[in-house]
C-alpha cells in the first residue's frame, strides 16, 4: 500500500502502530500509512484484516462509517488511537505516533515471525469491492458475497488466469517468488 501510494505521488509516510489487546499488552508493530492531502492527515490502512477501513480516516477525529464498522482517531496530545465501533461499542484498535518508519524497520520485526511464512510461502491476494470480496489463500479461491461464502480449490492450470482476471495482476507484475510457487 505504501509503495503504491508513493508511486501515485501521494505525500505518504509509513508509521508503526501497536495493537491494543484485551490486557493492554503491546504487540509486534503493525505498519500503516499516513497520507497528507492539503492540510489534513489521513490514516490509510487496508491491511488490518477484518478490521480494515476501506475509507481513509482523518486524524482530526472525523467519523468514518464503513460497511461493518465505524472508525475515528483520537489524540490525547501524546499519541493517537484508532478507535473502531462494533455493535455500538467503541474499542481501541491500535495506538501510533507520527514518526516515519522505513520498510527495513518492519523487515526486522517480521523476519522469523509466524506471519513470515504466510507471506513468503503462500499466495495471498485480496480484491474487495463494495459488493464482494475475493481472496486467494494458498491454493484456494474464496468468494464472499453478502453472507454467502464460496470456496473452490484452484486447478493448477487456472492459477495465472485467476490472478490476472480477478486480481488484475498482469503476468509481468507477478513477483518472482510467486512464480516459483506457480505451476
Ligand atoms: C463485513 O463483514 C462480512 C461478514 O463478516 C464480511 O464477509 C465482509 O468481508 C466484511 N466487509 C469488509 C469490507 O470487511
Ligand atoms: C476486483 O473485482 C471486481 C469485481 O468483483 C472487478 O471488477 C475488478 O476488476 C477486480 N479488480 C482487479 C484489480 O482486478
Amino acid at each position: 500500500m505504501y509503495l503504491l501510494l508513493l508511486s501515485l505521488n501521494f505525500d505518504v509516510i509509513l508509521i508503526a502502530s501497536s495493537h491494543v489487546r484485551r490486557e493492554g499488552d503491546t504487540t509486534v508493530d503493525h505498519p500503516a500509512c499516513l497520507v497528507k492531502i492539503d492540510d489534513c492527515q489521513y490514516l490509510v490502512d487496508v491491511a488490518d484484516g477484518y478490521c480494515s477501513s476501506r475509507i481513509p480516516v482523518n486524524l482530526n477525529g472525523d467519523l468514518v462509517e464503513d460497511v461493518n464498522f465505524s472508525y475515528k482517531v483520537a489524540n490525547d496530545g501524546h499519541q493517537y488511537t484508532l478507535k473502531i465501533k462494533e455493535n455500538d461499542e467503541w474499542k481501541d484498535r491500535y495506538i501510533f505516533n507520527l514518526k516515519p518508519k522505513t520498510i527495513e524497520y518492519f523487515k526486522n520485526e517480521f523476519t522469523g515471525s509466524t506471519t513470515e511464512k504466510i507471506f513468503n510461502e503462500i499466495i495471498f491476494l485480496v480484491n474487495t469491492t463494495t459488493v464482494e470480496k475475493k481472496v486467494i489463500f494458498d491454493k484456494r479461491f474464496i468468494c464472499f458475497n453478502g453472507k454467502e461464502k464460496r470456496t473452490t480449490d484452484i486447478d493448477e492450470n487456472c492459477f495465472q488466469e485467476i490472478i490476472r482476471t480477478h486480481f488484475g495482476v498482469p503476468e509481468n507484475l507477478i513477483p518472482i517468488h510467486f512464480q516459483k510457487l506457480l505451476p
